[in-house]
């Protein structure tokens, strides 16, 4: 089978590899839709921590049964099906406690082993969800935007409740929509007054604020002095994390679903004074595919135009460079099989 393997930093190669076969509780899965995310293009580009090369990148993902046996979910050849990419231990204390997305041995294909840029993968059939009633397409950006359904199910955040999410990339336009459905007024922040319009379309928001232009002070202007309840950052920018403590109203939550490799820092009277919360968000549960999928079954989710751009995979090696520059706008880029 076609397989792309991203043999070092900055170079994809098509290899022709075996078929896998099923093993024990495994399904064979034909991929028919890879979506590219920022951990690809990172892992492309050699910025990714402890990244091991070769690698077969891909973990969000969406395909068709080809080879499943007997099975409690009900799942048959041919269903298409949603792929969840962390697989899990099932046993450590995080587990057990029904946290598997941060399993302590967590292994997410497609970046701590093989992932799905290629015909066929061999997973465990517990890790499949039938993609009812939303199309490959759709079933692909799952995962993508379980993320912000996560964080917000992480935050429980209130109906009515002013709500600030910093960062407008496919992360954070997530926990947008998810927060809006939740019934919060959202705020959304960025640096980049393209993505700010296009949050005012997607999620869509409720107003925009420019991190550049005194953010303080229209934080303030929007929530009559008293900020927002909750706050997510999803930027992947340590300054902005270390900012957003001060953009939090006194009993409020922030919420980190972006990451950085760096330490960071706050001043304790300002974070102590709020009696605030601090939380992290990582990955996402099947709870939280759910979700997901019922919402854009529901038609609540415009996923055509967060989709930005589209490629048959015998043309992904091509086009890949593309989708690293801002100025072609990519959101979210989709490989077809
Ligand atoms: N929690 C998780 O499990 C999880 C999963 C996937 C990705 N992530 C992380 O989420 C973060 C966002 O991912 P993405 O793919 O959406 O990234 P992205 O780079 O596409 O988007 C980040 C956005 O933040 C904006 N930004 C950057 N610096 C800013 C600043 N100082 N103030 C305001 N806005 C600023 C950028 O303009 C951009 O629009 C990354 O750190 C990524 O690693 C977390
Ligand atoms: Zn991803
Ligand atoms: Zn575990």
């Amino acid at each position: 089978m076609k397989t792309i393997v991203c043999e070092q930093p900055d170079q994809f190669v098509l290899k022709e590899k075996d078929l896998p076969t099923a093993g024990t509780d495994q399904a064979l899965v034909r991929i028919r839709r890879i979506g590219i995310c920022g951990t690809d293009l990172h892992a492309y580009k050699g910025r990714q921590p402890f990244f091991s090369y070769p690698r077969v990148l891909g973990h969000e993902l969406s395909g068709e049964i080809m080879e499943i046996g007997p099975n409690d979910e009900g799942l048959q050849a041919g269903d298409p099906v949603v792929i969840i990419p962390y697989m899990h231990c099932g046993s450590c204390i995080a587990c057990r406690n029904g946290k598997t997305n941060c399993c302590t041995k967590l292994d997410l294909i497609g970046v701590h082993s093989d992932g799905g840029m290629c015909e066929v993968i061999a997973h465990p059939v517990s890790l499949l969800m039938k993609a009812d009633g939303i199309s490959l397409e759709q079933a692909a950006i799952v995962e993508c935007l379980s993320i912000g359904a996560h964080a917000v199910r992480r935050s429980e955040l209130k109906p009515q409740e002013n709500v600030l999410v910093i960062g407008s990339g496919p992360i954070g336009l997530g926990v947008m929509k998810f927060a809006k459905l939740a019934g919060a007024r959202v705020m959304a922040m960025d640096i980049n007054d393209e993505r700010l319009a296009y949050c005012s379309h997607w999620a869509p928001v409720d107003d925009t604020i420019n991190a550049l232009h005194n953010p303080l002070e229209r934080l303030l202007a929007l929530t009559e002095g008293e900020l927002p309840a909750v706050v997510f950052d999803a930027t992947g920018n340590a300054q902005s994390m270390m900012d957003a403590f001060q953009y939090t109203a006194h009993g409020g939550k922030l919420v980190f679903v972006g990451l950085v490799k760096q330490e960071l820092t706050f001043n304790d009277p300002e974070f102590h004074k709020r009696e605030m919360t601090l939380l992290s968000s990582r990955n996402a549960a099947r709870v939280d595919f759910q979700k997901v999928m019922q919402a854009m079954a529901d038609g609540l989710i415009d996923t055509d135009s967060y989709i930005t751009h589209r490629c048959p995979f015998d043309a992904m090696i091509g086009e890949f460079d593309s989708w690293l520059k801002p100025e072609t706008g990519v959101i979210k880029a989709m490989v077809e099989l």
